[in-house]
């Protein structure tokens, strides 16, 4: 590369800025592959995706972890932020200003042909402003939803129980949000319109930044983007930020440890075979990975082992008065069957609307195979009670 070529480009973001938003994009990315599937446990893609991840326990897993990952991204940003804007007393050149709005506006017009010329802009466009800070109001929502449904107990203890379910669908809602948000703003903005590599090289030309940030080129033409500071001034600020971000750091590790280890989840804390009624839910949820539930030696009647395996596979959904239509928590209930007639024949396990329904799968509750061979043999046997 020729002189006057280097010379010609600019940095744009250093190499801590680039390796924090590919940790920040590896999360959020691994976020939305495991979280989504939570959403939508019915769909096909969804099933497939928490097969080939090895399970709902384990999709839910990864997902933690890489909330976690995030959490220490946000922690670093924090930091990073309060050292530029209090030891280096650089522009706070994120924050939206009049001028954002009028340029969004003049943006406006001109895409419609209203207005001769785009807007120029400085170090942040007003698209760039807007995305950053939805990522902030998108941490803030996720961040506590996040809690409360990864500590239900704790949460119930402080809020109305109501709130959970509340956290879960403004969870799944804003994750909907975000990644649309992603794919379509920022695609569009990053990749479509013109392909910026900055996020990766690290810098841009002089002609791109004459396209998308004049006003920066002529500030760092002018030198104005790199105030001379007094290496004495510099060390005093540091000496007086570093122990507070240290303190700060500490408080915020601690509030990751207590989000992370404050209790199990209650998935985790439920023992299995602790009969106790459960919460049915109204948005559908991904049922734990099919085991036996029962031990093979209980004796093959709905009150050895067939109830207790009805309750624990299917009992969320088809509990006393389910909403299914079909109640699957007693004998009398489970054998008058749901609302399009009997599911169980008593004799006749290959034509039980119930078993052809579980030998099809992608129900969201589904017996193990070996659970499904328990099953027959109990309906070939009469069904019995006892
Ligand atoms: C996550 C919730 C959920 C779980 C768990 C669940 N189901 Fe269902 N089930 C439903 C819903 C919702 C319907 C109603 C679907 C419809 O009307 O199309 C249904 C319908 C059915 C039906 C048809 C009822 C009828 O009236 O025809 C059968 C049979 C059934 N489920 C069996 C089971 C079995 C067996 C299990 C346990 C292995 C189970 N389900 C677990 C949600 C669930």
């Amino acid at each position: 590369m020729s002189q006057t070529q280097a010379s010609s480009r600019y940095l744009r973001f250093t190499l801590a800025q680039r390796i924090e938003h590919l940790v920040m994009m590896l999360s959020f990315a691994t976020l939305a592959l495991t979280g989504l599937p939570q959403k939508f446990p019915l769909s096909e893609i969804s099933q497939s995706i928490v097969k080939i991840l090895g399970g709902i326990e384990s999709v839910r897993q990864i997902h933690h972890v890489a909330a976690i990952v995030m959490m220490f991204g946000v922690i670093y940003h924090i930091l990073a932020v309060g050292y530029k804007l209090f030891v280096l007393r650089l522009r706070p050149t994120m924050v939206p200003t009049l001028k954002d709005i009028k340029d969004a506006w003049q943006a406006f017009l001109y895409n419609l042909g209203l207005a001769k010329t785009y807007p120029q802009m400085g170090r942040y466009t007003f698209e760039e402003k807007m995305e950053y800070w939805a990522f902030v109001w998108g941490a803030i929502i996720m961040g506590q939803t996040g809690f409360m449904m990864w500590n239900p107990i704790t949460t119930a203890r402080l809020l109305p129980g109501e709130f959970i379910p509340a956290a879960k669908a403004a969870h799944g809602g804003e994750a909907l949000l975000a990644v649309l948000a992603i794919i379509i703003w920022h695609m569009y903005g990053v990749h479509v319109r013109r392909f910026n590599k900055a996020m990766w090289t690290g810098y841009l030309s002089e002609e791109e930044m004459l396209h998308e940030h004049p006003l920066e080129l002529a500030d760092r033409k002018a030198g104005l983007d790199k105030p001379q500071l007094d290496p004495l001034v510099l060390r005093r600020r540091r000496a007086i930020y570093f122990p507070i971000a240290a303190f700060l750091a500490v408080l915020m590790l601690g509030g990751v440890y207590f989000f992370v280890f404050a209790e199990e989840t209650a998935l985790a804390a439920a023992s299995p075979v602790e009969t106790v009624p459960v919460y049915a839910p109204r948005t559908p949820t991904p049922s734990p990975t099919p085991t036996l539930a029962v031990s093979p030696e209980a004796p093959l009647t709905w009150n050895g082992a067939i109830g207790v395996l009805f309750q624990q596979k299917c009992g969320l959904c088809h509990g006393a008065g389910s909403f299914t239509g079909l109640s699957l928590d007693t004998y009398a209930n489970a054998m008058a069957g749901g609302k399009n007639g009997v599911v169980i024949l008593p004799g006749k396990s290959a034509e039980s609307p119930l078993i052809l329904q579980q030998e099809k799968g992608g129900h969201p509750g589904q017996f193990s195979s070996q659970e499904l061979e328990m099953l027959r043999a109990w309906i070939d046997a009469g069904a019995p009670e006892k």
